[in-house]
Formats: C-alpha cells, sequence, structure tokens
C-alpha cells in the first residue's frame, strides 16, 4: 500500500510521549515542540518556540500581505496519559497501522488533525509559493491540562496575534465521510475533594461504630450530586442555562437518533440521562456531573479491617452557555459543605477550568468553513455542537474578539483518551483536503 505524503512526519510526531500532565515527561513534550519547529521551519514559515511558566507554545507564520485575511489555526501537541497500559493492543507510543488506521496516543486527539493542518499548509506552498491568507499558526502543549498559561499568553502578544478568524480540527465527525462542523463546545469545571477524619488508620474494631467513615462520607456526598432521575442536584446548577434553540434540536433530529450508537460504542447494557432530551442533546447541550475518580482506604488483595483516615473523589463539571465555571465551582462548593456528613472535614481544591462556546455557523466565516466541508467532503453538512471541551476557544473571543471555525475529524470510535486511540489514513488525506480548501475559501473572503 502507497503511504500518503506527509504520513511519515505524523508518526514521527505520534512518537513523542509528550503526556502534559505527568512531569516526568516534561523532556518529552519540549522534544515535541523542538521536531514542530524544526518541520515548520522546513516548509518555509517563520517559526519561534515561545516559553511559558508550564510546556512551550510554537507560533509559525508566512508573510504577512496587507490586504489578506489573516487566519490563526490552532492545535495542541500534548497527549492525555496513555495508562492503562496492559489495554493497548500495540504500544501506546509506537504508532502502529492495521486495518488502514493508526493506532497511537494522540492519533486523533490531535496530532493527527495538527498534522492535516500543517500538510494542508506545506501542499499549498509547495503548488502555490505562498498562501492565500495571513497564517498564524499557533500549537500549544497544555490543551489536556486546560491550557493554563495560554490565555495570559494571548493577552500578552494580543498585538502579534491579533487575527479575523480561528480554525481548528479537535472535534468530531458525526460519522466517516460527512463533513461537520461543529459551532459549540461544552465548558468544563474540576476539582478534587478530600474527606479527612480521623488523623492515622484506625482499627475498624477497636473503633468502628464511634467515628464516621472517610469512605461512607465520600459516597454519601457523591450520591448527592444527582437525584433519581440524573438531574445535577446542586442548588443553582441550571440557572444559567440557555435552552437549546429550536433550529438545532430540529436539524439534530434529520441526524436519527444516536442512542444506538452510543449503547454500541459504550457498552452499557442501558443509556442512562435527563428526561426529555435525546442522546445527541443530553451529550452537547446539557451540563452535567461526573466524578472521575473516586477512592480511599484499603484496595490490596483480600481484606484489611481498617477505618482509612482520608477518602476522596475528583469531580469535574460539563457546562453550557451561559454557565459561568467560576460560579459553579463556588456553587457546588456551597453543596458539598452544606451535605457533609458530620464528624469528617472536607478539603476542596479547585481545578481546570474552561467556557462553553457558541458561535454562528451562518457567519460569513463560517459560511466559507461549510463551502470547504461540501467541497471536501460533498453531501449534506452535519451543524452540531459537541461535549468536549477547548477551553481557549472563548479565550479567542474574549481577549482577540474572533470566532472559531470547529471543523473536526475525530471519528465516534476514535478511542480519544482511551486505549488504542486511532485515527484512519483516510480521515488524515481528507483533512489534508479540508485545510487546503479552507485556505482557498478564507484566502477569497
Ligand atoms: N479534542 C478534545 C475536545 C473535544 C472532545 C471536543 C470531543 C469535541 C468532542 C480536547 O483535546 C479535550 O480532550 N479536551 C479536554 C479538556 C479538559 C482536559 C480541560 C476535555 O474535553 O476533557
Ligand atoms: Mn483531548
Amino acid at each position: 500500500m502507497s503511504t500518503p505524503p506527509g504520513l511519515d512526519d505524523l508518526l514521527a510526531l505520534l512518537r513523542f510521549p509528550s503526556v502534559s500532565t505527568k512531569p516526568e515527561h516534561n523532556g518529552d513534550v519540549q522534544a515535541c515542540a523542538d521536531w514542530l519547529v524544526s518541520k515548520l521551519r522546513s516548509i518555509g514559515l517563520g517559526t519561534e518556540l515561545h516559553p511559558t511558566p508550564g510546556h512551550p507554545v510554537v507560533i509559525a507564520r508566512n508573510a504577512h500581505k496587507p490586504g489578506r485575511r489573516t487566519v490563526m489555526m490552532y492545535a495542541h501537541y500534548d497527549v492525555q496519559p496513555s495508562e492503562p497500559l496492559e489495554e493497548w493492543k500495540s504500544p501506546a507510543f509506537e504508532p502502529t497501522i492495521r486495518d488502514g488506521r493508526i493506532f497511537c496516543r494522540g492519533a486523533t486527539d490531535n496530532k493527527g488533525q495538527l498534522m492535516a493542518h500543517l500538510r494542508g499548509l506545506e501542499e499549498t506552498l509547495a503548488e502555490k509559493g505562498d498562501l492565500p491568507v495571513n497564517l498564524i499558526f499557533l500549537i500549544e502543549g497544555e490543551e489536556e491540562i486546560g491550557s493554563p498559561n495560554l490565555k495570559p499568553f494571548l493577552e500578552q502578544h494580543r498585538e502579534e496575534l491579533k487575527c479575523d478568524v480561528v480554525a481548528i480540527s479537535d472535534t468530531g465527525m458525526v460519522a466517516p465521510g460527512v463533513g461537520t462542523f461543529t459551532y459549540g463546545l461544552r465548558g468544563i469545571a474540576c476539582m478534587e475533594v478530600k474527606v479527612k477524619g480521623p488523623t492515622i488508620d484506625l482499627h475498624s474494631g477497636i473503633f468502628g461504630g464511634a467515628v464516621m467513615n472517610p469512605n461512607t462520607a465520600v459516597a454519601r456526598l457523591a450520591a448527592t450530586l444527582h437525584d433519581a432521575e440524573g438531574r445535577v442536584a446542586v442548588e443553582g446548577f441550571y440557572d444559567d442555562v440557555r435552552p437549546l434553540q429550536d433550529w438545532e434540536r430540529e436539524a439534530w433530529m434529520q441526524l436519527g437518533d444516536s442512542g444506538p450508537e452510543t449503547l454500541e460504542l459504550t457498552g452499557v447494557p442501558a443509556l442512562f440521562g435527563e428526561a426529555g432530551y435525546s442522546d445527541m442533546e443530553r451529550r452537547w447541550a446539557r451540563p452535567t456531573a461526573e466524578i472521575n475518580g473516586i477512592g480511599g482506604g484499603y484496595q490490596g488483595a483480600g481484606s484489611k479491617t481498617v477505618i482509612p483516615r482520608e477518602a476522596m473523589m475528583k469531580l469535574s463539571f460539563r457546562l453550557v452557555p451561559s454557565q459561568d465555571p467560576a460560579k459553579i465551582m463556588s456553587l457546588v462548593e456551597k453543596h458539598l459543605l452544606a451535605h457533609c456528613p458530620p464528624g469528617v472535614r472536607l478539603e476542596i481544591e479547585h481545578g481546570h477550568v474552561g467556557m462553553p462556546y457558541l458561535m454562528d455557523p451562518h457567519s460569513e466565516a463560517g459560511a466559507a468553513a461549510q463551502r470547504a466541508l461540501t467541497a471536501t467532503f460533498g453531501g449534506t453538512i452535519a451543524l452540531i455542537r459537541e461535549g468536549g471541551s477547548i477551553p481557549i476557544v472563548q479565550a479567542f473571543k474574549d481577549v482577540l474578539g474572533v470566532e472559531t471555525l470547529l471543523l473536526g475529524l475525530a471519528l465516534p470510535d476514535c478511542q480519544a483518551h482511551a486505549p488504542n486511540e486511532n485515527f484512519p489514513i483516510a480521515s488524515y488525506e481528507a483533512g489534508v483536503r479540508l485545510n487546503k480548501q479552507l485556505l482557498k475559501e478564507l484566502g477569497a473572503l
């Protein structure tokens, strides 16, 4: 089988275990950024590596000329951790091609999509000698940890980063070959809750019955987050939720019922969610509370009769327009304190936050993006929102005053964030075509 041009570059990029959340990978993250700098320079873009208090930002640009649109492309070169390692069919950071798909952590999220941008630029430069737009290609290394340093970076470099629109491939396609325009994303607020009981682990025979067990307290607290129907039971949680618009409910209905596919992809015995909303609506446009991790006490073989001194849970809340992550954090904190069982103390630590996003898919640039999708994929385009978060997107609006076009290439079974993450070679090729077409359409505005 002949390999498409640029695929070797993607494989090289995938071999860096650029896990942003783990300090032991800092060197790999840096090496990955360095590789991108040399690659971008080699295709003729002026490229700089900007240090931040965390992982560096890569910025590449062509020679800007007056009278052309300035387009920012954004991608991220960091990836999620690859655990549990034993569930990978081939090593997590050794890209392996099976059945036309590249299996590797980051294959879809986001290195495959990053390379579709990059190769689209490379081919356009090679064919035309220049791009039809003024380009700023910004690639960050902290998306998977909530982009903590990127908003300040945008504020510090506001002038150099001035642009007319942003384009990102870090979202999904509803099905293979169906051009998909994502006009909204959920936001996020993360927190960690520690429940502290006795100063040391206690013998459960000697002290059991006389003190609150922190594991019990965590379980009780966790159970207060939802009502029996699955609605979030935190007071005020839904106050700022903007209802779905009629046109989008209608348009999503036309896409068919995604429930059976969700059942199939997740392997759950039955779906469970807020009454009155379809599967798509629940996942794309309704807010949630999730317990991402929970633990405490003895986890080893056999039994150990102990009352642990501490237990914990990690929570995240997916938010929709116009919920504010900071306000939600404080409502949740109030809720947890009010429901804390007696005899234990709570310690609450706030984690990543990201604003939800919503734009008009029929804006001038939105229409150009839709034309690029039609030219690339043919047929009708799906206009959707998505449940995932890209925290910097609303910051592009707030700091630079521009809209973001989310033209993603991830398929429903890409296994992003999970073992055996994969990206079809055909998606990469389509992505290259899409990016070339997008440059053309935006250049013609
Ligand atoms: N590419 C995803 C975001 C995404 C996922 C958009 C699915 C649309 C559909 C991105 O890389 C991501 O995973 N973001 C994190 C952000 C968080 C760690 C702050 C997320 O959504 O969990
Ligand atoms: Mn991700």
